[in-house]
């Protein structure tokens, strides 16, 4: 008996042969002709594999605000759910290794610490012990930075966030492929207290600009991630930030325009999905986690220039049916954003001038 396997091969080979015999031909040509077709099939099974491979360099997840609070008291505003955050983390943890990414980005606000919650240190440090063992569950390397809510409420220390996570002390660059660079922010470096959405500091834009000098001195495209916001959704005072925006938010926006190596910059904080075309680079919001709509983003960037995000949305089921029971919740659209903030090809001139 044949396999499946083997029978597919002797019917492409028998082809040629069969068809010439068939017609006539003399058994040498029909030979010769065999070996024609044999090396076209050769030669298109090598190009479809460089086309293939050519097409994707990166595949990771970015995910934000999944606020962990162990046996959380209430739920607080909408669109949250903390009640249900061990639902919601277990099924993180299945849906991102499901996607085998080459790798984890996370956007900060892991815990409820920080201003709000008033959680006592001890909850708090218990989140924390829960959550890195949430962490520790997924098969792809993993990156994060800090947010707002990941400070002891009580102190406003970062220093029992920091001893579990690996976090930049002003910002990191990680080497995550041979062809893509990740700068990790870290704002919370001054008074989280006075600045909630952290600030961007002089030290920041200097680090910010010595990358891009690395990275566009080796054609290496740069991804920058930091928890808050830069462009504001509405109109800004003189002196003033966005709602949700880092302080400062002008000046990196003007950093990252003058940075050509800086294709994607990604955020989170506001819990919306929101994707901006900025001049040749894209700003990249992310909803929350732990609320609605209970999801996280695919990413994939090719080595001709394009940008692909994907929205996944959880599986839970008693997360979602509470949610749908809130009087608070409005409007789905607001969190999750429009179809094209959710899922979206766009072709990056940075990247694909990058890369070319
Ligand atoms: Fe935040």
């Amino acid at each position: 008996m044949r396999s499946v396997g083997q029978g597919k091969g002797v019917v492409f080979a028998e082809v040629p042969i069969s068809f010439g015999l068939t017609s006539g031909l003399n058994p040498i040509i029909c030979v010769r002709l065999w070996f024609l077709y044999s090396g076209f099939l050769c030669v298109s099974a090598v190009k479809g594999f460089i086309f293939f491979k050519a097409n994707h360099m990166n595949r990771f997840v970015f995910l934000t605000d999944t606020h962990y609070w162990t046996n959380a008291p209430a739920d607080f505003s909408a669109p949250k759910m903390l009640t249900c955050g061990a639902e919601i983390h277990e099924a993180m943890v299945s849906a991102i290794n499901a996607i085998d990414p080459d790798f984890i980005f996370h956007g900060g606000d892991f815990l409820c610490g920080g201003s709000s919650f008033d959680l006592p240190t001890e909850v708090f440090e218990q989140s924390i012990r829960d959550v890195r063992s949430y962490v520790d569950r997924f098969a792809a390397p993993f990156y994060g930075i800090p947010g707002n809510h990941d400070c002891d409420a009580q102190t406003w220390s970062f220093e029992s966030f920091t001893e579990a996570f690996d976090t930049p002390e002003v910002l990191a660059v990680d080497q995550v492929s041979d062809k893509l660079r990740i700068a990790r922010a870290n704002v919370f470096i001054g008074d989280t207290k006075q600045w909630g959405a952290g600030e961007w500091t002089d030290q920041h834009d200097e680090l910010l600009r010595e990358a891009n000098r690395d990275a566009m001195a080796v054609s290496v495209p740069l991804l920058l991630c930091l928890h808050s916001w830069i462009l504001p959704d509405g109109p800004v005072k003189e002196g003033e930030e966005g709602r949700g925006c880092v302080r400062g938010a002008a000046r990196l926006l003007q950093t990252v325009t003058d940075c050509a190596s800086i294709c994607v910059v990604f955020t989170g904080h506001r819990h919306l999905n929101r994707i901006t075309t900025i001049r040749d680079f894209l700003i990249v919001d992310t909803s929350c986690l732990i609320g609605y709509p209970f999801g996280f983003r695919e990413i994939s960037l090719s080595d001709d220039g394009w940008f692909s995000t994907t929205f996944h949305r959880l599986t839970v089921p008693q997360a979602s049916e509470a949610y749908g029971q809130r009087d608070d919740a409005g409007e789905d659209a607001h969190w999750e954003g429009q179809p094209h903030h959710q899922n979206r090809d766009i072709l990056i001139p940075r990247l694909r001038n990058l890369l070319s």
